[in-house]
């Protein structure tokens, strides 16, 4: 959620800083801007402009910047509407320091009063303007940069990743880190200041995650940190090897339906990243055997898709493994009071590894003494490092701001998961556990194939669908959750109202608003006795003269006849139904938003990786 990218080199470093935020574009694009000293007046010189990064571009062809160093943010607004005033960078009275931000000042108001009660003249609604105000003040007392800093951070409340450049200070970046990430890349004569390591140059030979509460002082291959409390602190490089443009949308007109159409190759590698495990897997999920073989139940703590998984495996947890289940999500499991649960094993699910709510979640349990598995799929993100044990998702990069394959492989090792517990506890044996890998292989193979099934029908179909204004969808058991993944999908991309219910619930309320304007999905069910109460919810729907649009398995006649229209998918193992049904939900849902013209990878007042409560 918002992009900083800060750049130093020899020669003209604006492209690189451009090149990096269109990097991480996906993760806040309501505004951006750009800064740099100019060369001959030594002034601070700055390019705003509202909408995504073509806009900055344009802005950039009226007004050139070139320097050797500069810095850039690309925002998804929190506070302040999206003007130009509220576009990064922010800067203070005098325009002798620039500085980006991720993250919230929480007590901003104060802050700003108190400045402005002292002369201080603000410009923007934002929270981030006050920090500029502070730091014009401290490095009026304080003898150094460092010290001015040191002395900022104890002013502020909240989560911030800052980086600074002051008119005063060549070729040189400053930074804070708290709570919001931020890495900091070396090469020979550069250095980079970002957010996320995706958008670190060619230049860079070597990288290193900042710690949590730090400050530091980056020039061309050199950097110093410190600790909030001022002692020194040692920084751990990694060798940073640059992987090209791995934001590639190859021949697809969209990333998400890239994205869908990987879900096969994802489910395969991740079944072969299991398989690779062996026994190591008690160490990979952070227990001991006997842990394993003690645990009463499992919770799951994450956001918006992945919270839908984690609903998945409370089906799968409790039906193969035989053990109490819970899923929460992050934003109001953080707030509850703590009721810790004996032998359970807590785990967060996060596609980015830096959800606010669920990073905090995953401190929150850490601090209270419980070991807590990630399954994450960015292996550089705070969770991933700072989980007590990993489960990698291996999707690879995931542009769409909605998520597609990701869900996808969440739900696979949380199915698998469920089968290892279960082994543990002497439910089923190795055989089993080998004939769920392959059935999870099985739905693999079978995705692409539903899409080339229905792919006409959908193209054809879409403006009608499009037609209606809000939808019920409708599951049961591990459908239920899926019907939910899918509304958040039409919700999120096509701006579509659905909600989704628990089909046996409908006639406790809902079936009220059944009529022919508002078409009722249904995603069925393997379970024979399941799908026969599903079918029963259907009866009542079709009864009121309800549009029902099935997304059923192959035997399902009678839900087929009295569907008006239906999607049918071939049979899986039981609790894997959604599994095979996943990629064609998403294009269906794709192909809708598109008809209405939508803006597929990047929908309104969204943006990936909400780091921000
Ligand atoms: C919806 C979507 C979001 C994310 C949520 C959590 O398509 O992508 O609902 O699932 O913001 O994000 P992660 O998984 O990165 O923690």
């Amino acid at each position: 959620m918002c992009g900083i990218v800060g750049c130093i080199g020899k020669k003209d470093v604006v492209c690189n800083v451009l090149s990096g935020l269109e990097t991480i574009e996906y993760r806040g694009y309501d505004s951006a801007g750009i800064v740099c000293r100019d060369e001959n007046t030594q002034a601070l010189v700055w390019v705003k402009a509202c909408g995504d990064l073509v806009a900055l571009k344009e802005a950039l062809v009226e007004k050139p910047l070139h320097a050797p160093i500069a810095l850039g943010h690309t925002r998804w607004a929190t506070h302040g509407g999206v003007t130009v005033e509220n576009t990064h960078p922010h800067f203070d009275c005098h325009h002798t320091i620039a500085l980006v931000h991720n993250g919230i000042i929480e007590n901003y108001r104060a802050l700003r009063a108190d400045l402005e009660s002292r002369g201080h003249v603000f410009r923007s609604q934002t929270d981030t303007e006050a920090v500029a105000h502070v730091l014009e003040e401290k490095l009026k007392t304080t003898a150094s940069p460092k010290e001015a800093l040191l002395a900022t951070v104890k002013e502020l409340e909240g989560s911030f990743a800052l980086a600074i450049l002051l008119r005063d200070l060549d070729d040189t970046l400053l930074f804070v880190r708290n709570r919001s990430p931020l890495c900091v890349g070396l090469g020979e004569d550069s250095a980079s200041v970002v957010s996320d390591m995706l958008s670190l140059d060619q230049s860079i030979q070597q990288y290193a995650i900042l710690p949590d509460q730090t400050i530091g002082i980056v020039r061309a291959n050199f950097c110093e940190v410190y600790n909030f409390d001022g002692s020194p602190c040692e920084l751990v490089y990694q060798p940073f090897t640059w992987l090209g443009q791995l934001k590639n949308k190859k021949n697809y007109e969209h990333y998400m339906l890239k994205e869908i159409h990987e879900q096969k190759q994802v489910i395969i590698d991740v079944v072969k990243y299991v398989r690779t495990l062996g026994n190591n897997w008690y160490s990979a999920i952070g227990l001991q055997k006997e842990e394993i073989q003690k645990l009463e139940s499992i919770f799951g703590v994450a956001c918006g898709t992945s919270y839908h998984a984690a609903c998945m495996a409370h089906q799968y947890m409790r039906s193969i493994a035989h053990i109490h289940s819970y899923a929460e999500r992050a934003s109001e499991f953080l707030y509850q009071p703590e009721m810790p649960l004996k032998n359970c094993l807590y785990y967060v699910l996060s596609q980015s590894g830096e959800t606010a709510d669920t990073l905090e979640t995953l401190r929150m349990l850490k601090k209270s003494g419980q070991k807590v598995l990630g399954i994450i799929n960015v292996p550089t993100s705070s969770m991933a490092r700072e989980s007590t044990g990993i489960l990698h998702m291996n999707a690879g990069l995931e542009v769409a701001v909605a998520s597609t394959k990701s869900f996808t492989v969440q739900v696979v090792l949380l199915y698998w998961l469920a089968y290892k517990i279960a082994q543990e506890k002497g439910l089923v044996d190795s055989f089993a556990v080998e004939q769920a890998e392959n059935d999870l292989l099985v739905c693999a193979q079978l995705l692409d194939g539903m899409i080339d099934k229905y792919q006409a029908t959908i193209d054809e179909r879409a403006t009608y669908y499009a037609s209606f204004s809000k939808y019920i969808f409708l599951g049961r058991q591990e459908s239920f959750p899926f019907a939910q993944e899918a509304a958040l999908k039409l919700k999120e991309i096509a701006y579509i109202f659905v909600e989704a219910y628990q089909a046996g619930e409908l006639k406790h309320g809902p079936l009220a608003l059944v009529d022919k304007n508002m078409p009722v999905v249904v995603f069925s069910s393997l379970d024979p006795i399941i799908y026969r109460k599903l079918l029963s919810n259907v009866q009542e729907v079709k009864a009121r003269g309800g549009i029902v649009i099935a997304f059923a398995f192959e035997g399902q006649n009678e839900l087929i006849a009295v569907a008006s229209e239906s999607f049918v998918f071939p049979v899986v193992a039981v609790h894997l139904g959604p599994l095979v049904m996943v990629s064609l939900m998403q294009y269906w849902v794709y192909r809708i938003a598109l008809s209405l013209g939508r803006s597929i990878d990047k929908p309104r007042n969204l943006a990936k990786s909400v780091t921000v409560e």
